[in-house]
């Protein structure tokens, strides 16, 4: 193997014993048993065994004896079979260890701030993440990492996508999140932004003719750090010209199969099912549900258009969920304070325990809507009234909630899905303004080109990619008409000399020979820590940054001094 190292740690088994084998790594444990010392030597691949027995090595022994938790060893010896009271069955490398014949501490460690594949905080993992890095589960999860990587990498090569690097440096442009800016030294006072994602290069070399292409692209978005985000992550991006929206999803899944047959695992079955946006708001009340549980959202409005309880008779929406528990009242009252955290005015609830019906509202309801109202014994109809939005949010939200709490997600069930036919624009909560779900760029739907006259009602070509109730994606076939590009803008708000200062050079590309073309961009981080089974993208990541923003292992960001700022010519308030 090398000079330093002869096989690896995790390498060996009975079938070596009575070789000889120089090893180097770790030292993961050290046990003095009176004479003989144990040290659990740790590499990459795993971790063995040597002994060192004073009798057979009194030097090797010596400096056994002064070998401390991650000291760095090398050790020389034969492969011998433990007796079998000593057989390690929880150890790959359990039925051997190394008679130890000659000993090199190649490096020392002070003492350590935690031991290695210790649970302890996040934050002192990664100030010392070289160290954290050693545990078995950052291994195992950078690995799989690069193997997903790899993976997506030969399916994109087998398809006939063209790798194309695009400037992490490019002009700013609205596209969702805010931007990280990067003054220009020789040009004072002018910033690029750093590259939300490739999109609009990614389309330019649609119009370039480059027919395929895809990147392990890096993105920043300046956004509130999350377990699902960071300042920088990373996008399988795509784009392909003459394609429809079946011919992306296609491309799309046989990505994901591939790496998931790259990581030896069994691939989700394709294709994968297709919902509406509409249906997935009404039934789960977000576009990214989780279905690895029931709980769907029913509809009551119209059963409850003239009911005697007002509440549910003047609101323009009214729906439920049934729980499969007969909550109780306090457990009631817990359930509407989150409710009304998310904007309920309250929640109303049908409560069947063993047959007996418990409800502030019965009394008010007809026979004929308790009887389709009124849950199984056993369970709890939950009641939110107000606008489709707010019904949507709360019951959707709860719906998450209550799996959680009552512990419903089948784990274990790998289940994609794509959500489809989203509306092309949407109100600014803000400013009430039209504006783009997606991205401006979205198509609309075969059918909605006249969206100027009806924005709220038009489609679009959009979709998304979801996993167990994770936005993995998001894509969709694009405008590839100037025309029809610049009344997405104005639909906007957008002027025409807003439109070409932000975006004149697509609308001059899109005026000479753009092809019809769509893509897709899967979060790889994402991607990979719901397949590593993580809950946050800290955990796939090498060296991410926390909550607050900072970096703790480098202690990023930093001020800078003045006379930096100055050639810049920034001046700070
Ligand atoms: P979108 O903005 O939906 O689409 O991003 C696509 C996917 O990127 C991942 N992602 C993130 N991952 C980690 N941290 C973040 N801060 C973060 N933000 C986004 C998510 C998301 O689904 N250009 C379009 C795609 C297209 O239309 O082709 C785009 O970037 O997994
Ligand atoms: P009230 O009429 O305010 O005493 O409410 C009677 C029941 O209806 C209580 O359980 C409230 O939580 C519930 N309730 C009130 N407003 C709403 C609403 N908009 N949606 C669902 N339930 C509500």
């Amino acid at each position: 193997m090398s000079s330093w190292r002869d096989t690896t740690c995790g390498a060996l088994t009975a079938a070596d014993v009575g070789t000889r084998v120089t090893v180097a790594g770790w030292a993961d444990t050290r046990r003095d048993h009176g004479g003989l010392v144990f040290v659990d030597l740790r590499d990459f691949s795993g971790k063995v065994q040597l002994v060192v027995n004073p009798e057979h090595a009194p030097e090797p022994a010596q400096v056994a004896h002064d070998v401390r938790n991650e000291f760095v060893l090398q050790a020389e010896g034969e492969v011998v079979k433990r007796a079998p009271e000593a057989v390690n069955p929880n150890l790959p490398t359990g039925e051997i260890e190394i008679q130890v014949e000659a000993l090199k501490v190649l490096s020392r460690s002070t003492p350590l701030p935690f031991q290695i594949g210790d649970d302890v905080d996040d934050v002192l993992r990664l100030k010392y993440r070289w160290l954290d890095m050693r545990s078995e589960r950052m291994q195992r999860n950078l690995r799989l990492n690069h193997v997903v990587i790899a993976a997506i990498r030969r399916a994109m090569d087998d398809m006939g996508f063209v790798d194309v690097w695009t400037p992490s440096m490019t002009k700013g442009t609205p596209e969702g999140a805010r931007d990280f800016l990067v003054p220009i030294r020789l040009q004072p006072g002018t910033f690029y932004a750093l590259a939300q994602s490739p999109q609009l290069f990614k389309q330019l070399c649609m119009i370039g003719g480059l027919d395929r292409y895809y990147q392990i692209a890096t993105c920043w978005r300046d956004e509130d750090l999350r377990a699902d985000r960071q300042f920088e992550f990373r996008q399988l991006d795509l784009e392909m010209s003459f394609v429809d929206r079946e011919d992306v999803l296609d491309v799309m899944e046989e990505a994901v199969v591939a790496a998931f047959v790259g990581a030896g695992r069994e691939p989700p079955p394709r294709p994968f099912p297709r919902l509406g946006y509409a249906e997935a708001m009404g039934k789960y009340g977000t576009d990214k549900p989780d279905f690895r549980y029931g709980l769907e959202i029913e509809d009551a409005t119209e059963l409850t258009r003239s009911s005697g309880f007002g509440v549910f008779a003047n609101a323009p929406t009214v729906r439920y969920l049934v729980a499969p528990r007969p909550f109780s009242r306090a457990e009631l009252g817990r359930l509407e304070e989150i409710a009304k955290e998310w904007g309920a005015k309250g929640l109303a609830y049908l409560v069947n325990d063993g047959g007996e019906l418990r409800s502030p509202i019965a009394k008010f309801l007809a026979e004929d809507e308790l009887r389709a109202l009124q849950p199984d014994a056993g369970s709890t109809a939950l009641f939110v009234a107000d606008d489709e939005a707010v019904v949507a949010r709360v019951l959707g939200g709860l719906r998450i909630h209550l799996a959680r709490e009552l512990d419903l997600a089948e784990t274990g069930d790998e289940l994609f899905h794509w959500i489809v036919d989203f509306p092309l624009f949407e109100r600014d909560e803000d400013t009430g303004q039209w504006t783009f779900l997606h991205h401006p760029f979205t198509a609309p739907m075969p059918g909605d080109e006249g969206f100027e006259q009806d924005p709220g009602s038009a489609l679009s070509q959009h979709y998304d990619l979801i996993w167990n109730g994770w936005e993995l994606g998001s894509g969709s076939i694009r405008i590839h008409d100037a025309e029809m590009q610049q009344a997405v803008f104005r639909v906007m708000g957008m002027g025409e000399e807003e439109q070409e200062a932000k975006f004149g050079f697509l609308l001059d590309a899109l005026k000479m020979g753009a092809p019809p073309h769509g893509g897709f961009a899967m979060g790889i981080d994402r991607f990979v820590a719901r397949m590593a089974g993580e809950p946050d993208l800290r955990q796939v990541v090498a060296f991410p940054k926390i909550a607050s923003g900072s970096d703790p292992l480098t202690g990023g960001p930093t001020p800078m001094p003045d006379s930096v700022l100055k050639d810049l010519g920034i001046r700070l308030r």
